[in-house]
């Protein structure tokens, strides 16, 4: 951590240090999603207007996918701010919450850009604290964190919820050890960016999760916390459903095996798995009187399509889309038995031709499958086709919301 100061007197003196807030601010643009939020929209950009001081300039920008008035409280509201204020609503919610703040950054214009939900749950007060640890910090990401000395979550309402936010954040600091090292509170939905970290195009952000998005795949090489207290909402309801438990779960799947050697484990991990089902289904038509031979062929076929379903799930969720299930089964049980068939000829040629020992020869036989059925699989199941089907993810992913949220007005 480097303290370097615009003023050296300042450096020694943490009251000082804190009351220099920005330095040489640049401006500040706060990004907020807003889904069904009027309740609280004047109340936010009234503290916001009271937050933030008159030498750093600041704009409002909200990313709406309301089905409220939302969009018209906040033209209206936005009369009595001293400071522009923007609405881009969105037809089509694409990414949900995480999709509307990367919206937002594309269009914030700032130096540093603050994403804060529009519910209060995130103080509008430290907004210059936030760009003031950026700019002392020369970070490049400040997360404001429940977690640290100072920070509570004293919103998040109920014990079940702490338990689920508590064993969320632990999941996905053993999943990213490196990339989240030093971040107290990767679920946060409050921080801030210097707009030259942020290389919005990388981002694939799926649901709540934004923060975590921005970490892992955009990682800033400087990054900062300051703790602070998650309020009680001011008004309204959270907007988050079970639902989105589960898109938080693909969320970091995908960003799990994004990197192609990280999905090769997770590949072989699954390959792994695929024994029990196999001898299960083997143990099962034995026992009702199958010759063993034929046995074995078919229930092979039990560990092949149990490994297509964890593979499609965990490795290539956002790769499908470029054909068809039927073809994309057929193509993975046609790589998997051919692993089978060649093995046994590979081995006879390791033994026979290099003079290798049974054992190393299986051992090696079985890693180069393993490599080749996984070039394979990328290759010939996974890999966009030139001029193939069209649809993509994303669109999916839009219907999917859009449907939670009717069943979430109807509730
Ligand atoms: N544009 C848009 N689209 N905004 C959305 C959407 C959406 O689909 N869903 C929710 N929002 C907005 C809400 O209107 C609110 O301003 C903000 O995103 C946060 O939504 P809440 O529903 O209040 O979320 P929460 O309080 O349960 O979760 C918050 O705190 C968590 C920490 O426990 C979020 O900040 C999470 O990211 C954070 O992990
Ligand atoms: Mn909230």
């Amino acid at each position: 951590m480097t303290y370097e100061s615009t003023v050296p007197g300042e450096l020694h003196d943490p009251a000082l240090k804190a009351a220099s807030s920005v330095p040489e601010p640049g401006a500040v643009t706060i990004v907020v999603p807003t889904f069904n939020e009027s309740v609280n929209i004047r109340e936010l950009l009234h503290r916001i207007t009271e937050s933030v001081p008159s030498r750093l300039p600041c704009e409002v920008v909200f990313v709406d996918d309301s089905t409220d008035d939302t969009p018209e409280v906040i033209r209206d509201a936005a009369r009595d701010c001293p400071y522009p204020v923007t609405v881009l609503h969105r037809e089509t919610p694409v990414g949900g919450l995480g999709g509307a703040v990367v919206e937002g950054i594309r269009a914030a214009s700032s130096d540093w850009i603050v994403v804060m939900d529009g519910d209060l749950q995130h103080p509008p007060s430290l907004v210059p604290e936030l760009v003031a640890a950026g700019e002392r910090e020369h970070a490049g990401l400040v997360v404001a964190s429940r977690y640290i000395k100072g920070g509570s979550r004293a919103g998040l309402a109920g014990g079940y919820r702490i338990a689920v936010s508590r064993g969320a954040t632990l999941l996905t600091k053993t999943l990213f050890p490196r990339r989240l090292h030093g971040i107290s509170d990767p679920m946060s939905g409050f921080f801030a960016i210097r707009r030259s970290a942020v290389t919005a195009d990388v981002l694939k952000p799926l649901g709540y999760k934004i923060l975590l998005e921005m970490a892992v795949r955009a990682r800033p090489r400087h990054v900062t916390e300051v703790p602070f207290v998650f309020q009680d909402r001011f008004a309204g309801e959270s907007k988050s459903t079970a639902q989105e438990g589960i898109r938080f779960l693909r969320h970091l799947a995908g960003l799990r095996t994004a990197s192609p050697v990280a999905r090769m484990v997770v590949f072989g991990l699954i390959g792994a798995t695929g024994f029990l089902p196999n001898l299960a289904a083997l143990w099962a038509l034995t026992s009702v009187g199958m010759h063993y031979l034929p046995a074995e062929i078919v229930a092979n076929q039990f560990g092949v399509a149990w490994n297509f379903l964890l593979i499609e799930h965990l490795c290539f969720r956002d790769r499908r889309q470029h054909r068809r299930w039927w073809d994309r089964s057929g193509r993975f049980a046609l790589l998997a038995n051919a692993d089978l068939v060649l093995r046994i000829p590979l081995i006879a040629l390791f033994v026979g031709q290099f003079g290798m020992s049974v054992l190393g020869a299986t051992a090696l036989a079985l890693v180069t499958t393993f490599v080749l059925r996984f070039a394979g699989t990328e290759a010939l199941v996974y890999l966009p086709r030139k001029g193939g089907r069209a649809g993509n993810t994303t669109a999916a992913e839009t219907g999917r919301h859009a449907g939670s949220r009717t069943a979430r007005r109807s509730s």
